[in-house]
């Protein structure tokens, strides 16, 4: 049974889980264009990883550890596992409508997602073949992915709500890291494919090796900068708010 917070309660704010919304489901604007993005970035993303062939694979397989390319399979399909959840995960409707789908899709996207998404990307992200500065960029993604759902999952067990909910908002925006570089980098090579002549003597390729370092960069600092901004939005939207509470 859902703990419904009270005036009479002693329990701090932050420690009260967020009452029902009031709101019908379809009036979240943003959960169908979210959930389009997903699956178009999962239907292009996974297919070329389902036969299990190296050869198909999107990037070059390194021969050494040998352990790499299974690692990179479990990562994907842990990964497009994930991508569905977060939709879940951020729908406020299905969160205070449905808190008990919310607590378990919840534990599946840490028990799952921990062994199978974020520690193959640690043990695979020094291995890049695309050279040393992706290399650190991704182990300090997946770092920083480990981190901040182990704290949002802790967070939640001690129950203190307000910080569970920043905790995996960023643990989120780290998800959505991969389907934002996708974007990014079509967006990078547009600007900069006035220098494709000039700089890299019309070798396509050249090009999309030089910007994959900062697109891949961005692709994760870019959402994250983006949350953190939404979490002081709310902490200030939230302090403004007149109490509930009894005087
Ligand atoms: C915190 C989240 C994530 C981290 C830290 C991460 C990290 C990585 C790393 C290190 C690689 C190897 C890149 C290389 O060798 O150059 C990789 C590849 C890949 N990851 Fe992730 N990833 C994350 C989330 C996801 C998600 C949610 C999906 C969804 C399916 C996904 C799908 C893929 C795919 C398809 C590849 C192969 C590259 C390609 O085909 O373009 N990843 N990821």
């Amino acid at each position: 049974m859902e703990a419904t917070p009270s005036t009479h309660t002693t329990t701090p704010p932050s420690r009260q889980r967020p009452p029902a919304s009031p709101v019908p489901w379809w009036r979240w604007p943003w959960i169908l264009p979210l959930a389009l993005f997903s699956v178009t970035f999962l239907l292009y993303a996974v297919p070329p990883y389902l036969g299990m062939d190296p050869d198909q694979a999107r990037l070059p397989i390194p021969e050494s550890p040998s352990w790499f390319f299974p690692m990179l399979i479990t990562h994907i399909f842990g990964g497009a596992l994930l991508t569905l959840l977060v939709i879940l995960q951020v729908w406020p409707w299905l969160r205070t409508r449905h808190p008990a789908v919310h607590r378990w899709s919840g534990r599946v996207y840490v028990w799952a997602g921990v062994p199978l998404v974020g520690v193959p990307a640690l043990l695979i992200a020094p291995f890049s073949s695309t050279g040393g500065s992706v290399q650190i960029s991704n182990t300090v993604w997946a770092a920083l992915w480990l981190t901040f759902t182990l704290l949002g999952y802790a967070m939640a067990r001690r129950r203190r709500f307000a910080e569970h909910r920043e905790w995996m908002l960023r643990s989120f925006a780290l998800i959505y890291g991969i389907a934002f570089n996708r974007v990014l980098l079509i967006v990078l090579m547009t600007i900069m494919s006035p220098r494709l002549d000039t700089v890299y003597d019309g070798d396509f390729g050249a090009l999309a090796l030089d910007v994959a370092p900062a697109s891949g960069f961005l692709s994760w600092v870019l959402p994250l900068l983006f949350v953190e901004w939404w979490i002081k939005y709310h902490r200030r939207a939230r302090r403004g708010r007149p109490s509930t509470r009894a005087a």
